[in-house]
C-alpha cells in the first residue's frame, strides 16, 4: 500500500464513524513501534511531526524516513507535517513527500489565519497533499513551551473558516490541549456538535494524550475523525525503558532500542482500539 493522502483516510473514516490516529513520531524506533500496530490492527494510520519538534529531530533526517516507512506499510499511511508555523519548513516537507500539512495560524487574527490557511492550502494541492487549518485556540503548546489559553471554536466562524479555505480538515478548540491534563478536560460536546453541522469537512481533535476513552467516542460520535497523540507516545517509550531498566531486562543498546520500539507500539495499539479504526484498512 503506498503512502496515502490523509484527506482519503478521513474521508472514509467519516463515511464509517470512526477516527485516524495521528502519531507524533520522534525518531526511526517511535515510526517502527507505530506501523507494527498499524500492521497488527489492519489499520490507517497517520504519523506526524511538529515543526518545533525539528530542533531535536531535523526535517531534513526524519522526513525522508518518515515517509519510506508509510511507501514501505502494507496499510494506508498519511505523513503529516503538524502545526506548520512557517512556509518555508511546509515547504520543505511537501518536497520531501509528506503527504499533509498543517498550518496553525490559530493564535493570529482571524484574516490572517484565513489568509495564511488559504495560501498553504493552494500550496499543498500543487503537490497533491491534504491541507488541515485551525480556528479558535487549542490549549498549551505542542512542545511544552508555551501556556497558551484555550479559546473555544465559535462554529460560525468554523464555517466562514472553511469556506474561506477550503481546507480538506479542520482542528477545533472544545476545551482540549497538548500535554497532559492536570485534570480531565470537560469538552464541549455543543460546540463540537454544532461545528461538524455546519463544516462539511472532517474535524481533528488535538490534545489527545489523557481524554478518556468515552470522550474520544463520543466525539469520534460527533464528527472528530483524526486524533493527534503525542505525549503519551513518548510518555510510553519512555516508561517501558525506565521499567525495562529498572527490571533489568535491558543488557545492551538493541535492547534498549527494542524497548523504545515496544512503547510505541503499546501506545498505538491502545488509541487504535478506542478510536475504532482497526481492521478498516
Ligand atoms: P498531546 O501531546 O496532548 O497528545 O497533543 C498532541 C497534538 O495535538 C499534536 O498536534
Amino acid at each position: 500500500m503506498p503512502l496515502v493522502k490523509m484527506e482519503e483516510l478521513l474521508r472514509e473514516a467519516k463515511k464509517n464513524k470512526y477516527a485516524v490516529g495521528s502519531f507524533s513520531v520522534a525518531n526511526m524506533e517511535m515510526v517502527l513501534g507505530v506501523l507494527q500496530a498499524v500492521e497488527e490492527t489492519r489499520s490507517p494510520a497517520i504519523i506526524q511531526i511538529a515543526e518545533v519538534r525539528l530542533k531535536q529531530s531535523p526535517l531534513e533526517a526524519i522526513g525522508p524516513l518518515m515517509v519510506a516507512a508509510a511507501k514501505n506499510s502494507p496499510m494506508p499511511v498519511a505523513v503529516h507535517f503538524d502545526h506548520g508555523k512557517t512556509f518555508e519548513k511546509i515547504n520543505q516537507a511537501l518536497d520531501i513527500g509528506f503527504s499533509s500539512v498543517m498550518f496553525d495560524g490559530s493564535h493570529l487574527p482571524f484574516e490572517e489565519n484565513c489568509n495564511h490557511t488559504r495560501r498553504v492550502n493552494d500550496l499543498a494541492k500543487k503537490y497533491g497533499a491534504t491541507c488541515e487549518g485551525e480556528i479558535g485556540c487549542v490549549g498549551g503548546s505542542e512542545d511544552g513551551s508555551e501556556d497558551i489559553a484555550i479559546n473555544c471554536t465559535s462554529p460560525a466562524q468554523a464555517l466562514e473558516f472553511y469556506e474561506r479555505t477550503k481546507a480538506d480538515a479542520i482542528a477545533v478548540a472544545i476545551g482540549n490541549a497538548h500535554g497532559n491534563y492536570k485534570q480531565a478536560p470537560k469538552l464541549r460536546f455543543d460546540i463540537l456538535e454544532k461545528t461538524a453541522s455546519l463544516v462539511p469537512v472532517p474535524l481533528v481533535l488535538h490534545g489527545g494524550t489523557g481524554i478518556e476513552p468515552d470522550d474520544f467516542r463520543k466525539c469520534i460520535s460527533l464528527g472528530i475523525h483524526k486524533i493527534n497523540i503525542a505525549t503519551a507516545t513518548f510518555d510510553s517509550v519512555e516508561r517501558t525503558v525506565r521499567q525495562a531498566y529498572e527490571s533489568s531486562v535491558i543488557s545492551g543498546y538493541y535492547d534498549l532500542q527494542a524497548k523504545e520500539v515496544e512503547g510505541a507500539y503499546i501506545n498505538a495499539m491502545k488509541h487504535i482500539e478506542i478510536f475504532g479504526c482497526a481492521g478498516k484498512a
